[in-house]
């Protein structure tokens, strides 16, 4: 458990940069995760904070000393590769004993340790086996058992969990977050996996072309997106563009699509072009038949997708645009359900648009 500090870290290549001047500091203990698309540069990153990339300028520290140019196995980091990395030709007890063979550790002192740890990721009884012979959710476990051994003081994970079925990944993500909080170690976990990010992060750090666009917790990230681009990249939304045309105190009149709809914002200005975003559990549909409100809005299903938990709609505002829809499908709630084509009456609150200035 050391706290690490990533201070203007890059890393270009050429003139292209893949990490681009990323400031963040992580504390003793914390869990956080890069997310962002496809060569945004989490990678990158996490191979600067390994020691295998070394960064074009900028500062790593990790527990108060700098680690620009001190090799891997001096740098106490467990790494723990997307593809697990396991060496083929050894049992699950030598794979992870080798961290320490390297060391050049004494022989009972390393049985010791790996036991121990085969323990704590309970594989001791597979602990003869070849990788060969176990399933993608116990090869993880012996990538997690090879990278701790070492007793690193920061823990890196490069997306473990993509090669694993979606029973098993969320089986892991428990495993790992509660080891991680047990052994109190800090960690940087990468994802391109929003659901796995929102569920284990003490903080998210949404990244974009080599840059961070948004560090926060989970619910500030996703309730409070910094940008269009944070909005859309965690959890479904609705993205529409809107003026202000109207103020009164801190109540403003926004315009989108030819909707109007009042909301309050301290920091909206009339004329202002601004972003709007409507989040489709934040919506309600009624019947059309029930009386309806001021701020209701009339329109028709245009088509609806079963997913169990929940019903997502899309409905075709009447002189407006289409909007997404999640609706609860609780049988005990006793929550309507609507047809294709059926006209239907969506409650647009104030509260559920988010400015996004
Ligand atoms: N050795 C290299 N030479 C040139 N460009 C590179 C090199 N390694 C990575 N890049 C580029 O740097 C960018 C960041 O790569 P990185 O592997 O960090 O992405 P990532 O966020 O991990 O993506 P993914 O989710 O696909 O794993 C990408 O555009 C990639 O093509
Ligand atoms: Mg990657």
């Amino acid at each position: 458990m050391s706290n690490i500090q990533l201070k203007n870290l890059t890393k270009k290549y050429g003139s292209f940069n893949a990490v681009d001047s990323i400031n963040l500091s992580i504390k003793n203990g914390e869990f956080v995760t890069l997310l962002g698309p496809s060569g945004c540069g989490k990678t990158t990153t996490l191979r600067m904070v390994a020691g295998f990339i070394k960064p074009t300028s900028g500062d790593l520290i990790i527990g108060g000393s700098n680690m620009v140019g001190v090799p891997p196995q001096n740098r106490k980091v467990g790494l723990v590769f997307q593809n697990y990395a396991l060496f083929p030709h050894m049992s699950v007890r030598k794979n992870v004993a080798f961290g320490l063979k390297m060391k050049k550790m004494q022989q009972s002192l390393i049985a010791e340790k790996v036991n121990k740890i085969l323990e704590t990721v309970q594989l001791q009884e597979l602990s003869e086996r070849m990788p060969s012979e176990l399933s993608g959710g116990q090869q993880q476990r012996v990538a997690l058992a090879r990278a701790l051994v070492i007793e690193p003081e920061v823990l890196l994970l490069d997306e473990p969990f993509g090669a694993l079925d979606k029973n098993l990944r969320d089986h892991m993500r428990i495993e790992l977050r509660d080891l991680q909080r047990k052994l109190n170690i800090s960690t940087i976990f990468v994802t391109h996996d929003q659901d796995e990010a929102l569920s284990m992060s003490d903080r998210i750090v949404v990244m974009e072309n080599g840059k961070i666009c948004q560090i926060g917790s989970p619910s500030e990230i996703y309730e409070n997106p910094a940008s269009v681009f944070v909005a859309g990249f965690l959890g479904l939304s609705n993205i529409f563009s809107a003026v202000c045309t109207k103020i009164i105190r801190a109540k403003k009149t926004i315009e989108f699509e030819g909707l109007t709809i009042e909301i309050e914002s301290e920091k909206l200005n009339k004329s202002d072009k601004i972003s709007i975003m409507i989040r489709p559990e934040n919506i309600q549909i009624y019947k059309k038949k029930n009386d309806s409100k001021k701020e209701d809005f009339l329109g028709f299903i245009k088509s609806k997708i079963y997913l169990g938990s929940t019903i997502q709609y899309q409905v075709k505002i009447k002189d407006g645009p289409v909007i997404l829809i999640n609706a609860n499908n609780s049988k005990i709630l006793n929550y309507q359900d609507f047809d294709t084509n059926e006209e239907v009456r969506v409650h647009l609150s104030k509260n559920a648009i988010y400015p996004i200035i």
